[in-house]
């Protein structure tokens, strides 16, 4: 038959505690790549339904502002966690819209809206399971099959050595009649190792009314479930995976890709280059650039520029056409045609063409109250280790003496030479008279 373009409620399971990620942090709050687990969820649930159900319990408010913050139109329903724990206690006060409603655990993020839609085109019985095969089935449930009928799902929890051995578990995914669904959760026990009412025991409730269910097998790589803290960094990898070799196929070359960490809201735009060891957070923009090894970008814009290595674009910078090198630090400032090649600080400045910063250069942002600009116009070259105290305004066509320390507001006019610099004094035989002809 296929169930195909009608319309399904979705319920996503989110209000457990999640005791194995040893945490204050609801299981479901866990990021990955930047970004909570359960939002993945339903940013891919919300392409196929318009009725998108979170069930909360634990920390329910955390979850529910997480959520609310970033997606409309969800409906929150809150679990009876003292009462009735377990995804089958879930869905007690769950009550669908629509004829058919696809379940979901909360801690599934790597499911992706094309493989739900061929899910729920593969069904074809009144209750629907997604299955895996697994080498290492530990943890899941196992799904019990007999003469070719699935008979129930049996926790690991609660299985026999037996059972432990079969490898075909329950992926957490299941599309099921509203209907048949408010039925048998109404008749959940929860008589097993954890006194939890699983979710799962349905399907040996409506075995045992005649009920047959269909299998649908899922791949691992969307619906690996996270338990514990080794699953969730498995899961980022899968997710980073996915990320980084996007960037690529769209022209940008990454080295050992494996060290490289970038968040999904990062675009890259025409040909760059990527080494190792970098990572880029929030809504960067990288533009034809080359970002050397164990470079942190955080919500900044690079265009045509070369950056680090190791440097760090802190957020809100727009770095274009300019080349900024090892250690250095730039904070919500814009470099245009700048070359600024060694271990400075440069915070809430602007800086123009042509314009070099010397090495150990520092702009002096901070009076210990506020936070004050730094101008820099073109073609002005700042000596090594000087500080700008900002409020500064450097004038085209300047130079700076290596040494200098420049007050806030000092007047300079274009053409100038500043230096700041105390005389060097020489004072012959001083080290002799001071240790001695002995010293060494
Ligand atoms: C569950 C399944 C198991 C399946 C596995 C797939 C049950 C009983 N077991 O086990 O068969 O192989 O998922 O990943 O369903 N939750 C609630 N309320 C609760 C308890 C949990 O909403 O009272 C939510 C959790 O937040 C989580 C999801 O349900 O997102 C799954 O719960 P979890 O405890 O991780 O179940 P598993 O032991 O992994
Ligand atoms: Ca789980």
């Amino acid at each position: 038959m296929g169930i195909i373009n009608i319309d399904i409620s979705v319920a996503v399971l989110s209000a457990g505690m999640g005791t194995r990620m040893k945490s204050e942090t609801p299981k479901v709050l866990h990021s990955l790549v930047g970004v909570p687990m359960v939002h993945y969820i339903v940013r891919e649930t919300k392409k196929i339904s318009n009725d998108i159900n979170i069930i909360i319990g634990h920390k329910a408010d955390e979850v529910k502002k997480s959520l609310s913050d970033e997606f409309s139109e969800l409906n929150f329903i809150t679990q009876d966690i003292v009462n009735f724990s377990g995804t089958g206690g879930a869905l007690r006060n769950f009550i669908p819209k629509y004829n058919w409603t696809l379940i979901i655990n909360g801690d599934t993020p790597l499911i992706i809206s094309d493989e739900l839609q061929n899910f729920i085109t593969s069904c074809n019985k009144n209750i629907n399971l997604g299955v895996m095969a697994l080498k290492n089935p530990k943890n899941y449930g196992r799904v019990i099959i007999n003469n070719n009928e699935v008979e129930k799902i049996v926790e690991e929890k609660d299985a026999s050595e037996s059972e432990k051995n079969i490898n075909l578990v329950n992926s957490g995914l299941y599309l099921i009649k509203s209907e048949l669904l408010t039925n048998y959760i109404k008749l959940l026990k929860n008589e097993n190792n954890q006194l939890e009412y699983y979710l799962t025991d349905i399907i040996e409730l409506a075995k045992k009314d005649g009920e047959s269910i269909a299998v649908i097998e899922v791949s691992e790589k969307s619906f690996k479930g996270i338990n514990n803290r080794i699953e969730l960094a498995d899961a980022e990898n899968i997710i980073l995976d996915r990320i980084r070799e996007k960037i690529m196929l769209n022209g940008s070359t990454i080295h050992l890709p494996n060290t490289v960490y970038i968040e999904n809201s990062v675009e890259f735009i025409g040909e760059n280059e990527i080494e190792s060891g970098v990572s880029i957070y929030g809504n960067s923009k990288i533009i034809n650039s080359h970002i050397k090894s164990g470079t942190i970008i955080e919500n900044s814009y690079i265009e045509n520029s070369t950056i680090g290595v190791m440097a760090h674009v802190r957020p809100d910078s727009k770095i274009i056409d300019s080349k900024i090198g090892n250690f250095v630090e730039v904070k919500k400032s814009k470099l245009t045609g700048v070359k600024a090649g060694h271990l400075s600080y440069l915070g809430d400045s602007e800086i123009d063409r042509d314009t070099n910063i010397g090495a150990g250069v520092i702009t002096a942002n901070y009076d210990g109250k506020d936070k004050h600009k730094t101008r820099i116009g073109k073609n002005v070259f700042i000596g090594s280790d000087t500080q700008l105290i900002a409020p500064v305004n450097i004038p085209d066509n300047v130079i700076i003496g290596a040494g200098s320390t420049i007050p806030s507001k000092t007047e300079v006019e274009t053409g100038s030479l500043v230096i700041s610099r105390g005389n060097v004094r020489i004072i012959k035989n001083f080290f002799f008279k001071f240790f001695g002809n002995s010293k060494h």
